[in-house]
């Protein structure tokens, strides 16, 4: 990558000597999804990858790949990586990273060279920068709580034992329940879908509207997806009121040998919830986990969400397993700042 591209008067961050650097190619995946297993081994987050999964990842329509990843390299192997996602929200650009140093090659300056990038970036796209890191990971806490970042959100993995019985629970009366598979229908579905996702999600730490294409590519388009868990919840006049879309990660499913249904998105919009559609989307979502063979559930939720979604999946049977934690740069303009609270005790991990 070229320093000067940056247009800041500040140096370029400086690279280890001995490493290269590169924006990541499409072919990278099988590489990154290499290093990513090694990474995994170390920090134990819970997260598997494919190289197909990496490979889509790669293809996002809305990742440009030349000014928001880089690869660095010892002698043509990758030892670590990072990929910056814009996101336009209601209060201005937001910049997400997704970075990972190999653990050989950590305490050589490698994640404050990638952070540094990222907040170039971030400075020249006039965006605020998050950098969301499991909260167990000593090494990214401390990265980025020495490069002055504060915790502004934390996030809780919940993990559901579908070995425990589901307690079924009907739609009420008049609300009808649209199974989106097997054999899901894009042109049926994507549009009141995105539509009923942007509204719900509109006031959701973090998010942003979706586009279709970006729709299509993250939710429904994704090999992950599993349909025939994922429902909708609708007027008789064929409204979306609420909504459910479960996935599954091939690649953890394979190292841990048990199927997971990772409970991707559930909204319910404004005017219809506290009426139990959340609940009943998710009920099924598990009954029908349950009859397909999945031995757990799992999903990731702002421990501060205002619309109630703890209680939700609480009641579900669902319960911590881990946590993250976001951090921001203590510089923001005070228009892009979130509200910074003391860490609550926990040693546990999240993502998501
Ligand atoms: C979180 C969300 C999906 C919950 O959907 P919902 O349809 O309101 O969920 P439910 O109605 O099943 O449960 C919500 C509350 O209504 C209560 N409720 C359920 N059935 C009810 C009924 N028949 N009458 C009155 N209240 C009822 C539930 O007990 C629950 O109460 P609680 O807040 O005290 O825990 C919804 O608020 C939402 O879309 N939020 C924005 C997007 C979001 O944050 N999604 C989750 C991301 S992790």
């Amino acid at each position: 990558m070229d320093g000067r591209r940056y247009g800041s008067p500040v140096p370029p961050p400086v690279l280890p000597a001995a490493l290269q650097h590169r924006p990541m190619h499409p072919d990278d995946a099988p590489a990154w999804a290499d290093l990513l297993a090694v990474i995994e081994e170390v920090d134990g987050t819970g997260e598997h990858h494919s190289a197909a999964d990496l490979a889509r990842e790669l293809a996002d329509p809305d990742l440009d790949l030349d000014h928001d990843s880089v690869l660095v390299l010892d002698g043509g192997r990758p030892v670590a990586y990072q990929v910056l996602r814009l996101r336009a929200g209601p209060d201005g650009n937001v910049v997400h990273t997704d970075g990972g140093v190999h653990p050989a090659f950590r305490a050589r300056g490698l994640g404050s060279y990638l952070l540094d990038l990222a907040q170039r970036r971030a400075g020249d796209l006039d965006a605020g920068l998050q950098v969301r890191v499991p909260a167990h990971v000593a090494d990214a806490v401390a990265l980025a709580e020495g490069a002055g970042f504060v915790a502004a959100r934390w996030w809780s993995t919940l993990h559901r034992d579908l070995t425990r019985p589901v307690e079924p629970a009907p739609l009420a009366e008049g609300l009808e329940l649209h199974l989106l598979g097997p054999g899901y229908d894009a042109v049926r579905w994507d549009e009141p879908l995105r539509a009923a996702r942007n509204a719900s999600f509109a006031g959701h730490f973090g998010s942003a509207p979706e586009s279709a294409d970006t729709f299509a590519h993250h939710r429904t388009g994704s090999r992950a997806f599993r349909s025939e868990c994922s429902a909708a919840a609708c007027t008789p006049d064929g409204q979306v009121v609420g909504f459910l879309l479960a996935f599954e990660f091939d690649a953890r499913t394979a190292a841990t040998g048990n199927r997971d249904l990772y409970v991707m998105t559930v909204g319910t919009l404004e005017p219809w919830r506290g009426r139990g559609i959340g609940g009943a989307l998710l009920a099924h979502a598990l009954l029908r986990a349950q009859e397909q063979g999945f031995g757990s559930s799992s999903l990731t939720v702002d421990e501060e969400n205002a619309t109630g979604a703890l209680g939700v999946y609480t009641r579900a049977g669902y319960g911590v397993a881990s946590r993250a934690v976001t951090y921001v740069p203590t510089l923001w303009p005070a228009s892009r700042r979130f509200p910074v609270r003391e860490s609550p005790d926990s040693g546990a991990r999240v993502d998501g």
